[in-house]
């Protein structure tokens, strides 16, 4: 009987082998119906174990029917090292440094979407290769304040210039098979009470300003998973808003994927119910409260579901919405049938950070050409961003990286080949920390000398240096550009000021290099001749510092916000001051801050623009070491007419992309050509861009907005033609009362300029 049965079974073993996939796991047919197949399977339990963590970075499979656990990693720009289960220590796993690549203002600063795409490629094969399947990332929200300690993960004020750099990003990432988690949808635009926040803004200005590039990110990025912010709005979390998540993202856009939450910010059972949470995340080990061990049933979407389920007072239907959401997201990633195994830390990655990087720089000042440097002379580095690693700090982004090149040995790695000899004074002292979450950098930075010991050792030996570099700014520190906190002015810490003016005064050849992913007062901006801004640029920084400063590179890089001059020249701060104001008021009994978006439409230049304030280095602002003529700008027709399309409720569920295209099919846009000379030496890249003034408008409208930009690249003597396509959607602004986008007959100006500072000339045009 025994020996029956043995056979019996070998045979279903044989069978098993053989016989026709179940539906849910046959990567042949629609995804449609493998979810459903996949749902009619599951119980009330393993539906509801898919929907919340069940350890710090992962959520449940189904064991039985073989659908494997989720798993997300941090982002957005390296893949984070492995933390314990269910603690935020270090695995301590010996494969899992990544390449850090350039903080996503960098990647902004490029303005080439080109640079986005293969920077999701190269992050989404180390995703793949760390078997991740949701990639914590790419962040959107816009730059509001200098003040938000975060905005070093954003792509910058520019609502158009940051949907244009987070789609190819997006797809780049979903190829490979992994989810991007855009975030933080949306309205967290700075991080003191990121928690207690809760955002009061109008409706114009929210669709207009902080709703584009997560429209675009679902619409034409085709995101597989957002995640919901840590703040409130109308007064309720993001992470379960009825307005943002039901009515405009699932509603208006139709949106198919998941919201994730971020990690500990669901609040409410109910309301992560019914206001479109579908996967839950906790920082702590219950989401609740601080080190409960173990607890990942407390969870909002865990045992307190199961029993309102179980006592008929949540809707199943609920429930099958959120499940479809969570298994069509296993089937686009681990169920994909895809068995490309990624890639870490591959020279591709590398070579892809470096370019990424050397595009990203920015040259804000260069008088008298004194950079490129002349090979064969002295250089003498100072500061402590020269030698301080960047990867590790700054909150949930913190890397462990295979290797970072610091600047200071980009620059010696370069000196051979130019003949220069580097030397290195210190200059201050500011933040000695290297660690984060267990990961260390191993470096000591630590130096007992007093400030005015450090700056007469750099003056000292400034003196007699044919080029003095400080490579300074800001680091991952708390109240710096960090997670979690803000920073507390716009000024440089650590006396980093005095130390620059006294390197001023003692050589005239003293050239910043500012890093830091917000902008920074620069009292001393009119004494040095040079100015870099170079972000925080990943595992290739000191490489891609010392390619521009040595002038194997040339800068392209253009500002994706604005340097005020000081503060209060911000529209944040002008309005409410330029203390704490900015978090708002403080409710009597309840621990929330209201805060009103009282600069409405006007962000960034906007404001600059309309209210005629002068910054330090204006928007989109990026020279070169070779100069750019722009010719003569021509318009292939004077009008063009508005489509009906474009006024009704429908388009609020039209992807921006698709909306041009069906403008344009109709022959209903214009193109303005604008030819572009390199006048200079050298092979160059120009980023031109194109902005739009509704001249009669009938809402007030800011000066100009930016709705195109390209960047071409010119041989010396050499002259290209770049064409923008203007559509009426382009004109539209948001019309609140009739929830709509709207556009008016009337006359249109065309500004086609080097920055939002720097208008090269202008031409009309009139909307029938
Ligand atoms: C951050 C998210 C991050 C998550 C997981 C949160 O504190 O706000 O951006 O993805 O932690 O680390």
């Amino acid at each position: 009987m025994q020996k029956i049965l043995a056979a019996a079974a070998a045979m279903l073993t044989v069978y098993g082998a053989y016989a026709a996939k179940p539906t849910y796991l046959d990567t042949e047919k629609p995804i449609e119906q493998r979810v459903e197949d996949a749902l009619s399977r599951l119980t009330t339990a393993e539906k509801v174990a898919l929907l919340h963590a069940h350890s710090k970075f992962s959520s449940a499979g189904v064991p039985r029917l073989g659908i494997p656990d989720l798993w997300c990693t941090d982002g957005p720009h390296g893949i984070r090292p492995e933390v314990l289960w269910d603690e935020w220590d270090q695995a301590g796993w010996t494969n899992d440094s990544c390449v850090a690549f350039p903080a996503l203002t960098a990647l902004a600063a490029t303005w080439n979407p080109e640079m986005s795409r293969q920077y999701g490629k190269a992050i989404g094969e180390e995703a793949l290769y760390r078997n991740k399947q949701v990639l914590l990332g790419p962040g959107v929200n816009i730059y509001r304040t200098p003040l938000n300690g975060r905005n070093f993960e954003y792509m910058g004020e520019d609502p158009y210039l940051a949907s244009q750099m987070v789609v190819p990003y997006i797809r780049g990432v979903q190829k490979n098979g992994v989810a991007t988690c855009v975030k933080h949808f949306c309205l967290n635009n700075h991080e003191a009470n990121r928690h207690t926040t809760n955002v009061i803004v109008d409706d114009r200005t929210l669709y207009e300003i902080y709703l584009p590039a997560f429209k675009s990110a679902v619409l034409d990025g085709g995101t597989w998973t957002i995640m919901g912010a840590y703040n409130l709005y109308n007064n309720e979390h993001l992470c379960h808003n009825s307005v943002i998540l039901n009515k405009i993202l699932k509603g208006e856009w139709g949106f198919p994927g998941a919201v994730v939450s971020d990690w500990g910010g669901v609040h409410d059972t109910d309301q992560a119910i019914t206001n479109g949470m579908d996967l839950e995340f906790g920082s702590w080990t219950n989401g609740l409260s601080s080190g409960k061990k173990n607890a990942y049933d407390s969870y909002y979407l865990a045992d307190p579901y199961k029993e309102r389920l179980a006592s008929g007072k949540a809707d199943p239907k609920v429930l099958d919405d959120k499940v479809r959401r969570v298994l069509r997201l296993m089937m686009l990633t681990s169920l994909n049938g895809n068995d490309a195994t990624g890639s870490m830390c591959s020279d591709e990655h590398y070579a892809a950070a470096r370019r990424i990087g050397n595009e990203a720089i920015v040259l804000l000042k260069n008088d008298g050409n004194l950079l490129p440097l002349a090979d064969g002379k002295k250089v003498l580095v100072v500061g402590e961003n020269a030698i301080k690693m960047m990867t590790v700090g700054g909150g949930s982004s913190s890397l462990k990286v295979q290797h970072e090149i610091i600047p200071l040995d980009g620059l010696k790695a370069a000196a051979a080949k130019h003949g220069l000899t580097v030397d290195y004074a210190r200059g201050y002292v500011g933040d000695t920390g290297g660690e984060y979450n267990g990961v260390v950098t191993g470096q000591d930075l630590n130096d007992n000398r007093t400030p005015e010991q450090l700056i007469a050792e750099a003056v000292d030996k400034a003196k007699n240096a044919d080029y003095v570099i400080f490579v300074g700014g800001l680091n991952k520190a708390n109240h710096q550009d960090a997670e979690d906190s803000d920073r507390e002015g716009l000024g440089l810490p650590y006396g980093q000021d005095a130390v620059i003016e006294a390197l001023a005064a003692a050589n005239p050849n003293t050239i910043v290099v500012n890093i830091s992913g917000n902008a920074v007062a620069m009292p001393w901006a009119d004494k040095v001749p040079a100015i870099l801004q170079a972000w925080f640029l990943g595992s290739e920084a000191g490489n891609s510092i010392a390619d521009i400063l040595t002038g194997d590179a040339n800068p392209s890089g253009k500002l994706p916000f604005t340097f005020p001059l000081k503060l209060a020249d911000n529209s944040v701060h002008h309005i409410v001051g330029t203390g704490k104001e900015y978090l708002g008021t403080k409710r009597a009994n309840e621990d929330i801050y209201d805060v009103e978006y009282k600069d409405g439409v006007l962000v960034g230049y906007r404001w600059h623009d309309t209210k005629k304030i002068k910054p330090l280095f204006p928007f989109g602002h990026g020279l070169s070491y070779t100069t750019f003529a722009y010719g003569k700008p021509t318009l292939s027709a004077p009008s063009m007419s508005a489509t009906p399309a474009i006024t009704g409720e429908a388009t609020l569920s039209h992807s921006p992309e698709q909306m041009r295209r069906a403008s344009i099919a109709a022959g209903n846009a214009i193109t303005i050509t604008v030819p572009v000379t390199n006048t200079g030496s050298r092979e160059g890249s120009e980023t031109v861009q194109l902005y739009l003034t509704d001249v009669k408008a009938p809402v007030a409208r800011p000066a100009k907005e930016l709705k195109g930009f390209a960047k071409v690249s010119l041989k010396p003597g050499e002259t290209k033609d770049v064409t923008f396509t203007v559509t009426p959607d382009d004109l539209a602004y948001f019309d609140a009362d009739a929830h709509a986008w709207a556009v008016h007959p009337g006359r249109y100006r065309a500004s086609i300029a080097r920055s939002a500072g720097d208008v090269a000339s202008t031409l009309n045009f009139t909307l029938k």
